[in-house]
């Protein structure tokens, strides 16, 4: 949530900061906001909504030619997308200006104390209290009155400040939420992210919470919690960039759904290898050694959204191999509830983009229990991959349509790898069903292809139920967590009800909404439970449903229970879920792009949640 850029250096600092945000914008879009210092005045400029208002705003009133500045992309949490709220804030004199990511959780009483000394307030936001904290404290310069305030602020942080008196520098600090420099030649960068830098260098500092940078375009300065300056620790980030577009796809959301052939062959093949009697086995150091995994009495697999139900597919992966008890659960649930953890405990947080609050919370929950704690993640550098013991890279390239769809398959090739080798190393698999799993596995990117020649039926699937009001997506067994993240993803980008439920549940109160009007997906692939679902089709059919099924190539007979039919490749039953869930993604999508919506901006939400 939120997005934070900025430059220092010899080049144009505002056509920099705007390319930094238009890579950060997936991180909130209600309001945008750059700041600068040209001749020793600061120069803001503002706009409500998505980034290209800002960028018209400054073709219309443009900044003076500088060479330094902070930007900001929003997602309102306290106050609405107005102008004024938006970021930078600065202070009556124009003479500081900051940006924030984060939530200032004593902005109440803060804001109280300064209204009482006289402070007015411009905006509603909780950002706002940074601007007189500093004037206040004021002490020999930002990066120390910084150090002096932060012992004040409760809650997280990302900051980012400009001071026209210190006109060659910018000054950051970090708690709970990211913040990268990126050193360039006679330049260096802040980002809320890596990606948004890899187009100007790849020599990053990963700043750690209680940090204090002064960055200028030759010196960068580090000062720990304590004051105390640090070494720089550079890191060269070596993996391959692609440059982020759309190509020919109208939305990233769609190219996103069709890149998962070759994302999912990424993580398999970052995973895997194949041996010299051309078995596919597993990359040892990828996962963890004997040592980490003796002992464990429990499982527990923690995140959110999407995240959290390629977990809940994960339990039955475990389950099934391993024989270990596992409790999936979402993060901000779990986090306040009294879970039993300790040294016997494993826990795997899952997280696409390594920044959601809950889920870090989470983590540092099990950390502190002493739990063996491990992270299934996307993004190289996150906090959550810095926080967990060991961390699997899901390896599917950055996603950008908010609504996530290749991470979530990445993320349950993962998963299920994990479980199956877990299972291997304490000898609940034997070595045989490893490669004949691993070998199916190898198999899925081809599988996932196929799928995706649903396109142009599930098109116009997606004309024909346009305009209805509700949706109903039905799963069992491996499958009702895909019904979930079904009716998600339906909901997130087209806004339409949707609900996601478990076949043999609907009759236990669901079923009463079932009429001609709510379409019914139901994914009715072979499996051991293939013959249930089949009744409970013949159930809501009996209730007037349009059945639209996700169903087994070759199934003709499921032709004569349902109004449609989309059908996908054969595959081991443990690993269906990988391909039920891409006509989820088809349809979802095309709704949501025939109502003419931001697909990849949909209302209200952001790519990261760095927020409670
Ligand atoms: C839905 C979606 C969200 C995320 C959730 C967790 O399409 O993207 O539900 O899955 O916010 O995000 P990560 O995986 O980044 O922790």
């Amino acid at each position: 949530m939120c997005g934070i850029f900025g430059y220092v250096g010899n080049k144009n600092a505002v056509d920099i900061i705007l390319n930094g945000l238009t890579n950060l914008e997936y991180r909130g879009y209600d309001s945008a906001g750059i700041a600068t210092i040209s001749d020793g005045s600061l120069q803001i400029r503002k706009s409500i909504g998505k980034l290209n208002n800002l960028y018209k705003n400054i073709k219309k009133y443009p900044l003076s030619y500088t060479n330094i500045g902070i930007g900001h992309t929003r997602w309102a949490t306290h106050g609405k997308p107005y102008k004024k709220n938006a970021h930078p804030h600065v202070d009556s004199k124009k003479n500081i200006a900051i940006v924030h990511n984060g939530i200032i959780e004593n902005n109440v009483e803060l804001r109280k104390e300064f209204a009482e000394k006289g402070y007015h307030f411009v905006s509603e936001t909780d950002s706002e209290v940074i601007i007189p904290l500093i004037k206040e404290n004021y002490r020999d310069g930002i990066a120390n009155t910084l150090e002096y305030i932060l012992p004040l602020i409760k809650g997280s942080y990302a900051i980012g400040i400009i001071c026209r008196f210190e006109d060659s520098k910018i000054v950051c600090t970090k708690k709970d939420i990211p913040l990268i420099i990126g050193i360039g030649e006679n330049e260096n960068f802040i980002s809320s992210d890596i990606y948004a830098l890899l187009m100007y260098t790849r020599n990053l500092i990963f700043l750690e919470d209680g940090d204090i940078a002064e960055i200028s375009k030759n010196k960068i300065l580090i000062k720990d919690s304590n004051g105390i300056e640090k070494k720089l620790n550079i890191k060269n980030i070596k993996w391959k960039f692609n440059k982020i577009s759309k190509t020919n796809y109208k939305h990233f959301m769609i190219k996103e759904i069709f890149e998962q052939p070759f994302s999912v062959l990424n993580t398999i093949t970052n995973i895997t290898y194949k041996n010299t009697k051309n078995e596919i086995c597993i990359k040892e150091k990828i996962f963890f050694n004997q040592e980490f995994i003796k002992n464990i009495k429990n499982i527990y697999v923690v995140a959110c959204g999407t995240s959290y139900y390629a977990g809940l597919i994960s339990k039955f992966w475990f389950e099934h191999f391993t024989n270990i008890p596992t409790i999936v659960d979402i993060a901000s649930e779990f986090r306040y509830r009294e879970p039993i953890l300790n040294n016997k405990t494993l826990v795997i947080v899952i997280s696409q983009s390594g920044e959601t609050a809950d889920t870090i919370a989470a983590l540092k929950l099990a950390n502190d229990k002493n739990c063996k704690t491990v992270a299934i993640c996307n993004v190289v550098g996150s906090s959550i991959s810095i926080y967990a013991k060991h961390t699997i890279y899901t390896c599917c390239g950055i996603e950008i349509g908010v609504a996530s769809t290749k991470a979530f398959t990445s993320q349950l090739v993962v998963l299920f790898t994990f479980a199956l080798n877990y299972a291997y190393k304490i000898d609940t698999v034997k070595y045989s069903t490893l490669v004949t799993f691993l070998k199916e596995l190898s198999e899925i990117p081809l599988k996932i292809k196929q799928c995706l020649k649903n396109n142009n039926f599930i098109k116009k699937l997606a004309k024909k139920f346009l305009y209805y009001k509700n949706f109903l997506f039905l799963g069992r067994y491996l499958n009702y967590p895909v019904a979930l993240e079904g009716a998600l993803k339906l909901k997130e980008v087209s806004y339409i009800h949707a609900e996601g439920c478990a076949t043999g549940e609907i009759k236990h109160g669901t079923i009463a909404l079932i009429d001609k009007n709510v379409p019914v997906i139901v994914i009715a692939i072979k499996d051991k439970v293939y013959k249930k679902t089949i009744s409970n089709i013949e159930e809501i059919k009996a209730r007037g449903a349009i059945v639209i099924t996700i169903a087994t190539e070759c199934d003709y007979e499921i032709k004569n229970k349902s109004d449609y039919v989309i059908y996908i490749p054969k595959v081991n039953e443990l690993l269906t879920p990988i391909l039920t869930v891409i006509p989820t993604q088809l349809l979802a999508y095309y709704i949501a792009n025939l109502l003419k919506y931001d697909v990849d901006k949909p209302r209200n939400l952001a790519k990261a949640v760095t927020v409670e």
